[in-house]
């Protein structure tokens, strides 16, 4: 049998959405993050959740209409620091507590975020 994606593992596109979603309404409140963002908040969702559907294994929707990914020449605007990963991941990681996930997904994921969050400073 071949070896299922994360993409599938977790049950496909709608996990990601509804993790995004999480992950914004942690953003919102967040006096750090909030500025940062455009006031209509409805692109940032979309392109995350597609990224991250791309990312894990589902359809390559995210560039096929954003052309490739290019993360740290599109972060380079935004000052993030430590202070601005730590706020970003916190906001992931509560946003993945909402989740029912497996142990191993859930490590998984925490480690890719870490690592993206971390590669994504530029300060
Ligand atoms: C480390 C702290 C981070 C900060 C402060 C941050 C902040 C931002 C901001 C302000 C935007 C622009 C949103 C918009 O204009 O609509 C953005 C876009 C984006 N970020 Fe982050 N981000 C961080 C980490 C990450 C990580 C770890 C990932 C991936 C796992 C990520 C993936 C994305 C994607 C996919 C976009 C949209 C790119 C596009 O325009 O297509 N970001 N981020």
């Amino acid at each position: 049998m071949a070896t299922l994606t994360l993409y599938e593992r977790v049950g496909g596109e709608s996990f990601f959405v509804a993790l995004v979603d999480r992950f914004y309404d942690g953003v919102v409140a967040d006096p750090l993050l909030r500025p940062m963002y455009p006031d209509d908040l409805t692109d940032a969702r979309d392109h995350l959740s597609l990224f991250l559907i791309q990312y894990w294994g589902g359809p390559r929707t995210y560039s096929d209409t954003r052309g490739h990914p290019r993360l740290r020449i599109r972060h380079a605007p935004f000052v993030v620091d430590d202070a601005a990963r730590d706020a970003w991941l916190g906001h992931m990681h509560d946003a993945l507590d909402g989740a029912q996930l497996d142990a191993d997904v859930r490590e998984e994921l925490d480690g890719y975020f870490e690592m993206a969050a971390n590669q994504l400073r530029n300060t």
